[in-house]
């Protein structure tokens, strides 16, 4: 009987550290973050757009997690600064991912705005990057005859729109590209250099008119 208290007792002690290190601690650590001024809660449309980032599985070869200067050239190669836990509040479920066969995308927004870029590039990643491994997703876009009234077309490199053809995108296209063009963590969140305290540099002047 003493052998089955200490092994219930053990796997309480056990599990009682585990939740501590991985539930507490973590809550403790970020429940007061805040949003940073400089980022805005996600439109509906660029929420749509998440969901169909989601859907497609580009997360599991996008990772939203430039890291510090100090773990890797993340910085140097364009991705941005490394992010803080608030540049997530808005990211529900946080697509933080953990493969990079393609670059991080947590600054796409940044570094190509174009619209016509993301939507060419969906279509067909080799149209833009040549030999790019990224998969093409045609699905997202309609090949037909001619664009109806109020429809946009494809500007595609020379020899990508199939001939005598024009290519439309989906509503899912258009706001997985809004969502793409969203993400903008370049805002700044440390605060400023502190500044001498007003007065530090008067303090000296003022003193020989006190003396006298
Ligand atoms: C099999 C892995 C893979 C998947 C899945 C994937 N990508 Fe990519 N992606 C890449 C690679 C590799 C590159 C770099 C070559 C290129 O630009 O085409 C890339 C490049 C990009 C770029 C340009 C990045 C830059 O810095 O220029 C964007 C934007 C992008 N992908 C978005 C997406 C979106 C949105 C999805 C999902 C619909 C997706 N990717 C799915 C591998 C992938």
């Amino acid at each position: 009987m003493e052998n089955e208290v200490k092994l219930a007792a053990g796997a309480m002690v056990t599990l009682g550290l585990a939740t501590a290190a991985l539930v507490v601690l973590p809550y403790i650590q970020v429940r007061d973050v805040h949003p940073p001024e400089g980022l805005k809660p996600y439109t509906s449309a660029e929420l749509r757009g998440r969901a169909t980032y989601i859907a497609n599985g580009c997360v599991y070869c996008h990772t939203q997690q430039p890291r510090d200067k100090s773990f890797g050239p993340d910085a140097e190669r364009g991705w941005g600064r490394a992010t803080v836990p608030g540049d997530y509040t808005y990211d529900r479920p946080h697509l933080l991912g953990s493969m990079r066969t393609g670059p991080d995308l947590m600054n796409i927004g940044v570094r190509q705005p174009s619209k016509d870029w993301h939507l060419g590039h969906l279509y067909q990643p080799r149209a833009y990057v040549p030999g790019s491994i990224m998969p093409a997703y045609p699905y997202l876009f309609d090949v037909k005859d001619k664009a109806e009234a109020g429809e946009e077309t494809l500007k595609l490199p020379p020899g990508f729109t199939p001939p005598g053809k024009v290519v439309v995108p989906t509503p899912e296209a258009l706001d997985l590209v809004k969502y793409l063009q969203s993400l903008n963590r370049s805002y700044p969140v440390l605060p400023p250099e502190p500044r001498e305290a007003p007065g530090a540099a008067a303090a000296p002047a003022a003193k020989p008119a006190a003396a006298s």
